[in-house]
């Protein structure tokens, strides 16, 4: 049995690092997609404390280790577990029931309990690695059960819950099957905590609707003989280490060069996202096609950088081969042998090279038809120290709420995305200029370890 050593433990479905299958049969771990890790392995690194999580791989029995000061606690999953409890009920029940079912959620018996199997053998591993008292910070949607099973197997841990996708409106909630026992799960927390005001709202409702809970002062419930409370954190990102990385000589030579690769257009515009069906990398592409056919793109070049993302899941497919389609059909009609009018790359890029995307880049093209945060849009932003660049930015992504100064657009108008990128492409540089210092002074003042801070905070835990 492990030693139950570590003071602060995070936990996410997810290690920072995935183990990989090379196709010589050796393995290497390499970092996690997404924008969870991006923010919490800053954070946690400076703390010195414990990650428990899947190495990404079915059936993988990777030892605890530590990497550069951090110790990584892996869990277990069989390729059954992977099917049910990750691709199943976390990817094709919650995610989609939770971005306001821009695709339909699917309701299996067998995929929920897949997710109650593997919520207990995470609140085993997580008993098994935290020191007496220890503070336990769970991560996101994959793990509301949780807080409870953890509170029933370790009371004496302080237990923090953070969700980074958006808490649906009540009545999609309320569509669940297991709407009473996730609500449930939450509350074994003695924080939870949403990027929104209205999240903290949707939950308080169905707490005390589906449960015992009983209000309390406006952001607590009290449940049982304990109050748990309930806050809005927006998530945020290590911008002031962005902002050095994005003005160093390499970063800004290899911008110049990619502008050169391109065949220095007058305008470059970009989309960088994980290749998830909320993403409105559709969207996107429709009003950009739009733009070229009434010949109102200029001399514009476009760049869609695209992470792989959950192959397996058949939503995640069929979106897939719907853009690669696209991405074909708008080059065939409008690019020159030797210049394409879209670049399109199925691929994860290293964080140098993506600043340099970002620095290279004149318009940023961010349109989800529903995201929590959306730390791509902060990122463009840090990256822009000579105050350049539009970032257009959907209204119905968590960011917009702090980065009012971008051009919000409706991802569901596409009249709308479509003036939007035209007012991006012509905007005058004193108006641009003039935004950009607005959303920089937001983005640098807010940054990821305030975040981290106001979450651990309003737990209680001593700094
Ligand atoms: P999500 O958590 O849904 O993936 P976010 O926008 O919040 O969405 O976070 C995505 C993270 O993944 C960001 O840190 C972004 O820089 C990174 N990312 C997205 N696409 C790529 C890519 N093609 N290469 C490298 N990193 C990427
Ligand atoms: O919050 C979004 C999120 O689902 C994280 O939980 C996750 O780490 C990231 O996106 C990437 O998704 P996945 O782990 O399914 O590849």
């Amino acid at each position: 049995m492990a030693q139950q050593n570590a003071e602060f433990v995070v936990v996410a479905n997810r290690l920072p690092v995935d183990l990989e299958k090379l196709p010589d049969g050796t393995e290497r771990w390499k970092r996690s997609p997404g924008g969870l890790v991006t923010a919490l392995e800053p954070m946690l690194r400076s703390r010195e404390g414990a990650w428990v999580g899947w190495p990404g791989l079915a059936d993988a029995d990777a030892e605890p280790f530590v990497e550069d000061g951090l110790a990584l606690h892996p869990v277990r999953l069989s390729a059954q577990e992977v099917e049910d409890y990750y691709e199943g009920f976390s990817n094709g029940t919650l995610w989609p029931l939770y971005h306001d079912v821009v695709a339909p959620p699917a309701f299996h018996r067998h995929w929920w309990q897949a997710y109650v199997t593997v919520n207990k053998r995470f609140a085993e591993a997580v008993a098994q690695v935290a020191a007496p008292g220890a503070t336990v910070w769970i991560q996101d949607y994959q793990l509301q059960l949780l807080p409870a099973e953890l509170r029933a197997l370790r009371p004496d841990l302080r237990i923090g819950f953070f969700l980074h996708i958006p808490f649906p409106p009540t009545e999609l909630f309320q569509q669940l099957p297991w709407r009473k026992e996730i609500v449930e799960g939450l509350l074994g927390a003695d924080l939870v905590g949403f990027h929104t005001p209205g999240g903290v709202r949707n939950f308080r409702w169905l707490a005390t609707r589906f449960t015992d809970a009983k209000p309390g002062a406006r952001n607590e419930v009290h449940y049982g003989e304990r109050t748990v409370k309930l806050g809005a954190f927006p998530i945020s990102i290590d911008s002031a280490h962005l902002d050095e990385l994005s003005r160093t000589a390499e970063v800004q030579q290899r911008a110049k060069e990619i502008r050169n690769d391109l065949g220095n257009p007058e305008r470059i515009i970009l989309g960088v996202d994980r290749l998830d069906y909320t993403k409105g990398i559709d969207v996107r592409l429709r009003a950009f096609e739009e733009l070229l056919q009434e010949d109102h793109a200029g001399d514009a070049v476009m760049i869609q950088l695209a992470t792989p993302s959950r192959e397996r899941v058949e939503h995640y497919q069929t979106m897939r081969a719907g853009i690669e389609q696209s991405v074909g059909r708008i080059n065939g009609t409008f690019a020159r042998v030797g210049h394409p009018v879209l670049h399109y790359l199925h691929q994860s890029l290293p964080r140098d090279e993506l600043a340099a995307f970002f620095v290279a880049a004149d318009v940023m093209l961010v349109t989800p038809l529903r995201d929590g945060m959306n730390l791509v849009a902060k990122e463009y932003v840090a990256c822009r120290g000579d105050l350049g660049g539009v970032l257009v930015l959907s209204e119905f992504a968590g960011a917009a709420i702090e980065l009012k100064e971008s051009v919000l657009v409706n991802p569901h108008d596409t009249d709308g995305v479509k003036n939007a990128l035209h007012r991006a492409l012509t905007m005058p540089p004193e108006e641009s200029r003039k935004r950009m210092r607005a959303l920089r002074r937001q983005v640098l003042s807010h940054d990821v370890d305030r975040w981290a801070r106001s979450f651990l905070d309003a737990l209680g835990l001593p700094s």
